[in-house]
């Protein structure tokens, strides 16, 4: 399989609520490393798609009195809907309801049952609807309600016991642990695989993936009264969308195994525990990575539909821009871990590092080309120490970058490129092209090209995160080339190189915030 393949995942989405910034953000930061590793060469297939069967959702269509289906399609449309209003680059959309995915789930089903890994007995326990799982005696408590609930959820739990198909996950304890152990990379960050291991090091029990309770799912192959346990069928969308049970399609063979799933620390037990041993057991490859991302919190407050303080996507886009939101999810939290939105914060750094830093940047250098040079970039094949500093400075920061994205530090990457727009700005006031103007023009021509240069290297390589801004951008300086082989100083403007006339690339919020 050639290297040059990359395949990322977001969770599939549950369709009983419509979508929201943990949606979105998760969402956003998979476009970002799918488009991050288009430009730099790589066939990227990125997949997000829609969860749509289990009990969670039976409910609530009954709860509407409506057909699981006419429910599922409706809310899997606000998921497509959104997915296009973020203007996501994915490659596919699934849904667990299509057909192409009830195959593949029954397949693995077979395989692990031809391996000898899945047994029936009667089960009993504590289920939680909301959490789809069942809870051990020791994870469960009354409430002050006298509710029995799950301590780590706080979802209501009930007593449940029906005849099930097992999964034989004991057996794995050992194996997981050794592969976790000889794939230090396997998940991150660091402080969520060690909580891993030290959950596997307890020892794993049996899992139930059937459930007879419930008619909405896709059935255990020969067998009517149990639909398969919504977790396995979720987990498998992330084959079937590569063709499988068909091996040898072109997608599976280039795609599969794939590199990261992301998916937020709520579910990463199912993705580095349940899903490699699934797949151990069905002989199937094992995805490279799988990253846990930290959850937003509302002005410091758990995001909740009880404290009706949920933030919905498309307010959020509307409300500060497309770009002003992707920029701020990468760079306002350390990736991995927990952040918190304030409508303070996100407008900061819209106004200081977008609209001041970046926006101005280009907007004052690219003005006075268009006005004092007639449009024209000059020559820069003889320069000074500080010129040359500052170009070397723009052409470096692409290995820096992407080394920062290959160890998932997102954040500090922009912090990279933005010590780079702070140079580039400190370079325009100590050179101060408007004086030179009068002083030696030939002088303003160099300095006002390279920093041109330097504009072309920042907003080629900011594609990933800022795609509006930086496709108006390079559109306004007139490149056309854009993949990050141009990183470089063989791709630099040339002399007689045309711009057009410069426009403001990302708007300042204006209302005044309140203390
Ligand atoms: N259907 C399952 C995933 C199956 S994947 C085979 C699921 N769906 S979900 O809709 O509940 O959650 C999707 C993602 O949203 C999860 O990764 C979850 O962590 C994330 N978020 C939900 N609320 C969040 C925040 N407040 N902040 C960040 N992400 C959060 O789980």
């Amino acid at each position: 399989m050639s290297d040059n393949n990359f395949y990322i995942t977001t969770p599939i989405y549950y369709v009983n609520d419509k979508p929201h910034i943990g949606h979105a953000y998760t969402s956003i930061i998979c476009d970002i490393i799918a488009r991050f590793k288009r430009l730099d060469g790589f066939d990227s297939y990125f997949l997000t798609g829609t969860d749509e069967h289990g009990q969670k959702i039976q409910k609530s269509a009954e709860e509407l009195n409506i057909s699981p289906e006419e429910f599922t399609d409706n809310i899997s449309q606000k998921f497509v809907d959104l997915a296009e209003f973020l203007q996501l680059s994915n490659n596919d959309f699934i849904r667990t309801t299509q057909k192409r995915h009830h195959k593949a789930v029954k397949d693995l089903w077979q395989r692990l049952f031809d391996r000898g890994y899945i047994y029936t007995k009667d089960y009993e326990g504590w289920y939680a609807v909301k959490d789809e799982a069942y809870f051990a005696e020791d994870e469960v408590s009354k409430n002050e309600n006298g509710q029995m609930i799950a301590n780590e959820t706080g979802a209501e739990v009930e007593w449940m016991k029906e005849p099930s198909y097992f999964f034989r996950l004991s057996e794995f304890t050992q194996p997981l642990l050794t592969y976790i152990e000889e794939n230090p990379e396997f998940i991150f960050p660091n402080s969520r695989r060690n909580e891993v291991i030290k959950f596997i090091e307890q020892g794993l029990e049996d899992l139930c993936i059937s459930r007879s309770s419930i008619s909405w799912g896709i059935n255990v192959p020969d067998d009517k009264e149990h639909v398969i346990y919504v977790w396995l069928d979720a987990l498998t969308n992330y084959l079937t969308a590569v063709g499988y049970p068909d091996m040898e399609s072109e997608l599976y063979q280039k795609f599969w195994p794939a590199d990261i799933h992301v998916v937020g620390k709520d579910i990463l037990r199912f993705h580095a525990i349940y899903w490699p041993a699934f797949l151990m057991a069905a002989e199937l490859p094992l995805p490279k990575q799988i990253v846990a991302h930290g959850w937003w919190t509302n002005e410091g407050k758990k995001i909740s539909k009880r404290y009706g303080n949920v933030i919905d996507p498309i307010e959020l886009v509307n409300t500060y821009g497309l770009d002003q939101c992707r920029y701020f999810m990468l760079r306002e939290i350390p990736f991995g871990q927990d952040g918190d939105f304030s409508k303070s914060a996100m407008i900061n750094r819209m106004n200081n590092d977008l609209a001041n830093d970046l926006g101005n940047l280009g907007q004052r250098v690219l003005s006075m080309i268009y006005k004092n040079m007639d449009a024209t970039i000059y020559d820069i094949s003889n320069i000074t120490d500080e010129d040359e500093a500052l170009l070397n400075k723009a052409y470096d920061l692409f290995g820096i970058v992407k080394q920062r994205f290959e160890n998932r530090s997102f954040h500090i990457a922009m912090q990279e490129v933005w010590y780079v727009v702070q140079a580039a700005n400190q370079y325009v006031d100590a050179q101060a092209p408007w004086k030179l103007k009068k002083e030696d023009e030939k002088r303003m021509k160099v300095v006002l090209s390279v920093l041109a240069e330097v504009i072309r290297i920042l907003f080629v390589l900011l594609q990933p995160v800022l795609p509006i801004g930086c496709e108006k951008m390079l559109n306004i300086i007139n490149v056309s080339d854009r993949s990050f082989t141009t990183l470089n100083s063989k791709h630099a403007l040339k002399k007689g190189h045309k711009i057009e006339k410069p426009l403001p690339i990302f708007a300042k919020y204006v209302e005044e915030v309140k203390e």
